[in-house]
């Protein structure tokens, strides 16, 4: 089969390979859709390691599945979320990810709607639910709770404000600049919703971030930016004692005000968490709302990101890398449909 790796410069080369056998636990996917992710540019450039196939989200077929596994069996129509920095990626024809980490998709949901969901809205999930422990969706609070979502057009931003207002956490207090007409679609202005263009400067988003919660404190806060001085410009406006999490860690030499926590959120903590991290709770967390995300897209409570399919299959991944590296998506996750690969026969 063919699958596409990046290179450290993100240049993508197509090779072929076997196609891989599910271990016990495993789900073997014949790729319709992937989905691209920042990080399929960042991990090769930033860090040293070997050159892989860097796709995480899978939407297809399974093809089969290994011992163990009850839930999937040949033929279901499925999304998936891959083990990052793990073999077989869904940049290839067939793809391998874990049970735990795979949903049913009905009919009524198209592959390409579903590839924009898993690694982002996990991401999302964790870092609302397991590093804030803000009232989970299937517990909606009733007392109002501002929130800050930095970054609401970004992928992960725009899955944490779809939760959150299954939580009916309100006032959503929400970051944005090109994407505010796509944000505006997603907020609930009723309930006191509102969104502030990053672009009018670190002045006028902190104060309109305190502005916008109607003299209620804020002790909450998602920044799904983590740089830029979103950080910064959160911790300006939160009441202590406050937490926010992170998509990216902060660096070094970042300081905050005593009393405010800052919590980061690693999706990769779903498959392998970092030593000093508890595992198994984000594990069978993703288990459970990786169930809850697939019910939600059958029954319509729960939708994917706008999306933009580049052209040729992995022939056109190189461009959908470099304008992911070059910042030019706006509220939008580039997808690449695996069987208009030169080469692939469907
Ligand atoms: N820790 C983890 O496990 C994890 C998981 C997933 C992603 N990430 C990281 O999280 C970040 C977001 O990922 P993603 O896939 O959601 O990205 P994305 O959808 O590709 O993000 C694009 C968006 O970024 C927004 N943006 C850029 N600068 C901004 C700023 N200063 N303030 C507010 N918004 C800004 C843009 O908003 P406008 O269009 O409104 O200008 C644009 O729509 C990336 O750094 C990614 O590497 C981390």
């Amino acid at each position: 089969m063919k699958e596409a790796v990046v290179e450290k410069t993100v240049t993508v080369t197509l090779r072929d390979v076997e196609i891989p056998t599910p271990q016990p636990g495993q789900v073997l996917i014949r790729v319709e859709v992937s989905g691209t992710n920042p990080k399929d540019w960042k991990v090769p450039k930033l860090f040293s390691g070997p050159t892989l196939n860097q796709g995480d989200d899978i939407a297809g077929y399974v093809e089969a599945v290994g011992d163990g596994v009850l839930t999937f069996r040949k033929g279901d129509k499925v999304a998936a979320f891959h083990e990052m920095m793990s073999l077989h990626g869904s940049y290839g024809e067939y793809a391998i990810s874990w049970d735990y980490s795979t949903f049913h998709l009905t009919d009524k949901t198209i592959f390409e709607e579903a590839a924009t969901i898993p690694l982002a809205a996990m991401t999302a999930a964790l870092g609302l639910y397991q590093r804030l422990s803000l009232p989970l969706p299937w517990n909606p609070t009733d007392t109002p709770s501002p929130l800050v979502i930095y970054g609401g057009a970004t992928a992960v931003g725009a899955f944490a404000i779809k939760f959150a207002k299954l939580s009916n956490l309100h006032p959503l207090i929400v970051v944005a600049g090109k994407g505010i007409p796509f944000v505006e679609t997603l907020i609930d202005k009723e309930k006191g919703d509102t969104v502030i263009d990053y672009r009018e400067g670190e002045e006028a988003v902190r104060a309109k971030i305190r502005a916008a919660s109607n003299g209620r404190p804020i002790h909450h806060a998602y920044d799904a930016v983590s740089e830029k001085g979103s950080l910064q410009n959160i911790s300006a406006a939160l009441t202590v004692p406050a937490a926010i999490t992170t998509v990216l860690p902060p660096k070094e030499t970042d300081s905050f005000p005593e009393g405010i926590e800052v919590r980061r959120t690693y999706v990769g903590s779903v498959h392998k968490p970092p030593t000093a991290w508890k595992s198994i709770e984000d594990k069978e967390f993703a288990a459970a709302f990786f169930q809850f995300i697939g019910r939600g897209l059958a029954q319509g409570w729960f939708s994917g990101h706008p999306y933009e399919v580049r052209a040729n299959g992995l022939n056109g991944l190189e461009g959908a890398l470099k304008d992911l590296e070059a910042g030019k998506a706006s509220a939008v996750k580039y997808l690449v449909r695996i069987g208009e690969t030169e080469g692939v026969q469907r």
